[in-house]
């Protein structure tokens, strides 16, 4: 499979998926959306895959959504806005139901939607120095997409904290919210990582997606096609085009603070 944005290295029963646009950050735009999905559907139908590593390359794990790809959604028209949104929702599904266990290695920086990915997976490993936020009510954005999968992973009031300051914190801050499964130092990653890797492959391969079936249904989030997906997609397909969005998304590029005209 050749991808332009992401790369895939495969071993026996694993799969390590790297984030590739190290220039910006490994933030997401619509290439990249599109071959993230296609490579956890694919990974999930292959039964001799039993677990999928993500991780990025370069100097973060990832920016989010790319913020240039963002403000162009302005060109687009509201049916397109909102379809393109609902691509962005089926990424964080195809992780979230992936029926693999799915390892996150995250470093450098962990913001907005990558989050998105870092909730949907099952266990997330973190260096110490990872700076994480929620940024987007600072750039006239809501965490629209990524918020069942937050939301199931850390509950309420630290969601509330973190998507309304929109503050960044530090890894051992997301361990302590249950974002984060381990903080480890930049050496200790690899070694993290194998000895999860260990336990999944001990246990059934059958047994572990039923097992993930019924954490999903424990948490009411069971449903591919609930309309919870859809409503947020149009959310935050609304919030992009509007003026508070379009001031944020400009003066990220513009170096300077958004005017909210307040
Ligand atoms: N979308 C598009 N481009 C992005 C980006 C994003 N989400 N995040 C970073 N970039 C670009 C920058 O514009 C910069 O481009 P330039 O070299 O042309 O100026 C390049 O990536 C490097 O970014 P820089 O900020 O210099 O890197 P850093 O290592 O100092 O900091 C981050 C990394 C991730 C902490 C910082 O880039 C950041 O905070 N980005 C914004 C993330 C964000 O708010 N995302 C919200 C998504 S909803």
């Amino acid at each position: 499979m050749e991808f332009k944005t992401i790369k895939i290295q495969l071993g026996e029963s694993m799969a390590w998926i790297n984030l590739d646009r190290p220039e910006v950050r490994n933030a997401m735009d619509a290439t990249m959306i599109s071959e993230l999905t296609e490579v956890f559907e694919w990974l999930n139908s292959r039964d001799d895959i039993r677990v999928i590593v993500i991780r990025g390359s370069g100097k973060a794990f990832s920016a989010g959504a790319d913020l240039g790809y963002m403000k162009s959604m302005a060109g687009f028209n509201e049916s397109e806005n909102v379809a393109d949104a609902e691509r962005l929702s089926q990424l964080f599904r195809a992780v979230y139901f992936c029926n693999k266990a799915v390892i996150a290695d995250v470093h450098g920086a962990c913001i907005g939607g990558a989050n998105g990915i870092v909730s949907a997976a099952d266990i997330v490993i973190a260096e110490k120095e990872t700076v994480f936020a929620f940024s987007e009510v600072k750039l006239g954005l809501t965490p629209a997409t990524i918020s069942p999968f937050v939301i199931a992973r850390i509950g309420n009031t630290a969601a509330r904290e973190l998507m309304l300051t929109g503050r960044r914190f530090t890894a051992e801050e997301a361990k302590t919210f249950g974002l984060v499964n381990s903080v480890v130092d930049a050496s200790e990653m690899v070694d993290k990582e194998q000895s999860y890797i260990a336990e999944f492959l001990q246990a059934s391969p059958d047994a572990i997606a039923q097992c993930k079936a019924l954490i999903r249904m424990n948490q009411g989030l069971d449903d591919p096609y609930d309309p919870i997906f859809e409503r947020t997609s149009r959310l935050i397909a609304a919030q992009r085009v509007s003026a508070a969005g379009q001031e944020g998304l400009k003066a990220f590029f513009e170096k300077r603070k958004p005017q909210w005209g307040i």
